[in-house]
């Protein structure tokens, strides 16, 4: 019992933000943390969905799509900025530089024409691990036509390049490549939000992976949010590029669905984190076993 309302908390910390609410110090804010026993199905629906009111009673007119000048707080601003932080981890993501939403500042909306809507934001990203924040100008165009077609995004955030994190990044590359056995890891973060340090750098990879398909996957009409890692194996190679196979747990907020994903990935200091494939798994509602059950 006392173990489904921890996880309850981290889920309500996560996903109101606020810090004022936040029983989860080894957890990085920017990210929900969601158990896969906790995916809401019964009651727990009920009592997540109550603390997602605001987000909820926004979603009323979804449908209603807003044109000019946006509420930085709306929905439409937030889904869009959301696509510029996957963004920005595709590019500058590293198992030391993660970036997450701060705030939206302002948004503006517009059609254009044959080709989708295009949102200008000013925006704040925070680096998580030195917990720096800079603002940002970004543009997303989502595309319009039928077939799902990835957002496009443009941003300058020119800071966050300053932070310099080659030497770290070469000395996990050293260990890991040296280590005589194969990394493996399972539910990162565990269900009481903690994370071992030692593999704060794996699952940081793994979230700038899912950033690719975050960012691939989105649309005006999703959220995206990385809930967990259900586990993640490094895989032999013999050049230098590191592989690793990683399932992940989504949780699209207006759905309110938590998707599995199967993300096979390489990452070397030089090259970055580079998706070699993404596979949706099927639905899997309690299919694992709980990591803890005592
Ligand atoms: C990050 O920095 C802000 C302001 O600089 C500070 O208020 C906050 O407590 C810091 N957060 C962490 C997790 O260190
Ligand atoms: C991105 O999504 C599209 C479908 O929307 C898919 O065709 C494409 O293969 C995806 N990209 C990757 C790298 O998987
Ligand atoms: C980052 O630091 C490394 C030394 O650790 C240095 O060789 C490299 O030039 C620096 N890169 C940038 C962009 O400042
Ligand atoms: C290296 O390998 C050993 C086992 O050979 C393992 O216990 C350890 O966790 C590995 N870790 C890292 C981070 O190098
Ligand atoms: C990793 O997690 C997925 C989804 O929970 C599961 O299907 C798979 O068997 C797990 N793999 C390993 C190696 O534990």
């Amino acid at each position: 019992m006392s173990l489904r309302i921890v996880v309850l908390l981290a889920v309500l910390s996560g996903v109101t933000g606020s810090p004022s609410v936040t029983p989860r110090p080894e957890a990085d804010s920017a990210f929900t943390t969601v158990h896969p026993n906790s995916v809401p199905e019964t009651v727990e629906e009920t009592e997540l969905s109550e603390t997602l009111d605001i987000l909820v009673e926004e979603e009323a007119d979804e449908d209603v799509m807003a044109t000019g000048e946006l509420n930085p707080n709306h929905y439409q601003a937030q889904r869009a900025a959301k696509v510029v932080q996957h963004y920005l981890n595709t590019r500058y993501g590293s198992p030391y530089r993660l970036l997450g939403l701060h705030r939206v500042h302002s948004g503006n909306a517009e059609d254009v024409e044959d080709s989708g809507r295009k949102y200008q934001l000013e925006i704040s990203v925070q680096e998580i691990i030195s917990n720096t924040t800079e603002k940002c100008s970004a543009e997303v165009l989502f595309p319009s036509g039928g077939q799902q077609r990835s957002p496009q995004v443009q941003a300058s955030c020119e800071e966050l390049l300053k932070i310099n994190t080659t030497a770290q990044e070469e000395a996990l590359y050293q260990q890991y490549k040296m280590n005589k056995s194969l990394l493996s890891a399972q539910y990162l973060p565990d269900s009481y939000g903690h994370i071992d340090p030692d593999m704060k750098p794996l699952w940081h990879l793994c979230i700038v992976a899912s950033s690719f398909l975050m960012l691939n996957e989105s649309s005006e009409n999703t959220l995206y949010n990385m809930a967990q890692v259900a586990n993640i194996t490094q895989l032999a190679t013999e050049n230098d590029q590191l592989k690793f196979d990683c399932h992940v747990l989504l949780h699209e907020m207006v759905s309110q669905e938590i998707i599995h994903w199967k993300l096979l990935f390489t990452w070397s200091p030089p090259e970055g984190v580079k998706v070699q494939q993404m596979e949706q798994l099927p639905h899997c509602h309690h299919c694992e076993k709980p990591p803890n059950t005592n």
